[in-house]
């Protein structure tokens, strides 16, 4: 595809500035009130020293620095989002907390800038049902886990079942636990 027709599909995909800057605030101000309990949230993620982790639909990072810290300076954490206000977000924040570990990825649609097998372990939180093509997003994160690697997901905004049923169509993906939170998947293959 050329770079111009990319562009043009990222725009339609991806939400307007001012909705990316509402949704930044709405965030913002629900973390004040009540404040997230991150180690609670993602101890059952089994996030080890050292792994490399792909926050997917990063969003303004609000788990970057609890991530960042969790992986340690061996451990690498990619934050990846279709929005540029995310990766500006993002890099703010890495400046702002010294995260060393952390790198900022713009993705395009359905795919980004980084290698095969890349990760121990993905998380896509609050985005999935964002998603337009649920398949060709779900292969591109099955091309970024390593074999014995990890995805977690978590339903958004949609039922279960219809979380569920998206996952299973793609065929890429085996559910290997669940709870009311999120999704735990391997990769078939
Ligand atoms: C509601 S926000 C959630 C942010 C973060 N995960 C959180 O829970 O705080 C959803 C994010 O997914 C991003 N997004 C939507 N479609 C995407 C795609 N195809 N690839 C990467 N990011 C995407 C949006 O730009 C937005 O920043």
């Amino acid at each position: 595809m050329r770079d111009k027709d990319k562009t043009h599909k990222r725009r339609k995909e991806r939400m307007p500035n001012l909705g990316f800057k509402l949704m930044s605030i709405t965030f913002k101000i629900h973390d004040i009130l009540f404040p997230p309990n991150f180690n609670k949230r993602m101890s059952t993620f089994n996030i080890k020293k050292g792994y490399t982790v792909i926050d997917y639909g990063c969003g303004p990072g609000r788990y970057l620095n609890y991530i960042s810290d969790v992986v340690g300076e061996n451990g690498r954490v990619y934050a990846v989002d279709i929005h540029e206000l995310a990766i500006k977000a993002v890099k703010a924040k890495i400046k702002k907390h010294n995260l060393k570990n952390v790198i900022p990825v713009l993705a395009n649609r359905y795919s980004c800038d980084l290698n095969d097998n890349i990760s121990d372990l993905i998380y896509v939180l609050d985005t999935f049902h964002m998603i337009e093509e649920p398949t060709s997003f779900l292969k591109e994160l099955h091309r970024l886990l390593k074999k014995d690697g990890t995805l977690i997901i978590d339903d958004g905004h949609q039922p279960r079942n219809k979380t569920k049923e998206k996952i299973l169509q793609s065929k890429v993906w085996k559910i290997v636990d669940e709870s009311k939170d999120h999704l735990k998947f391997i990769p078939v293959e």
